[in-house]
């Protein structure tokens, strides 16, 4: 049963083995800017790296006390405004419940940021109609199949 009441929860260590597993679904990273599932020796490193980083921060989507995916900021340093790019993830098992749709709208809430940026395969329909719904604008071409989407606040 869907409720309004989504929580974003900061991963910590005991969160190593969900993101990989997570990783590891068939089909999950089909989008994604490297479509090569990570080895686990690469995956912790990245992972401990990303706990540390003061530019990172990686919730849990939490509903009803279910993990239904994750969701990364990572803040772009080479800029006079705030601003990060959103990485999103959510289960196969909860997709097409507007989960993602509604972790977007949320996670813009409680960040006080200027600007959202996300980084769009062409061919991911499915995530385009996720950030459209949240105001999310066309700006340009990020790199050969990607396009850049912004979302600026106020
Ligand atoms: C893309 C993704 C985030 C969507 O999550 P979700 O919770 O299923 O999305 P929602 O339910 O909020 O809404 C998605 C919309 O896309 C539609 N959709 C879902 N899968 C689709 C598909 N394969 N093809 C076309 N549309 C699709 C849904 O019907 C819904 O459409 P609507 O606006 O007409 O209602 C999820 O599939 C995912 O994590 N994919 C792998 C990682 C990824 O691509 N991340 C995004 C890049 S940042």
């Amino acid at each position: 049963m869907i409720n309004d009441a989504l929580e974003l929860i900061p991963v910590n260590e005991t969160d190593l083995d969900y993101l990989y597993n997570l990783q590891c679904i068939e089909g999950i990273r089909k989008f994604a800017l490297d479509s090569n599932i990570p080895k686990y020796d690469e995956h912790i490193k990245w992972f401990n790296n990303k706990l540390k980083s003061d530019t990172t921060k990686i919730f849990k989507i939490v509903d009803n006390d279910i993990i239904i995916g994750v969701v990364r900021l990572d803040s772009l340093l080479d800029s006079t405004e705030s601003i990060a790019e959103i990485s999103l993830t959510i289960d196969p098992k909860y997709a097409g419940k507007g989960y993602a749709k509604r972790t977007i709208n949320k996670i813009i809430k409680v960040t006080d940021l200027d600007a959202y940026h996300a980084v769009i395969h062409k061919s991911n329909i499915a995530s385009q109609k996720v950030f459209s719904a949240n105001r999310f604008s066309y700006n340009s071409l990020y790199c050969p199949k990607f396009n850049l989407y912004i979302y600026r606040k106020g």
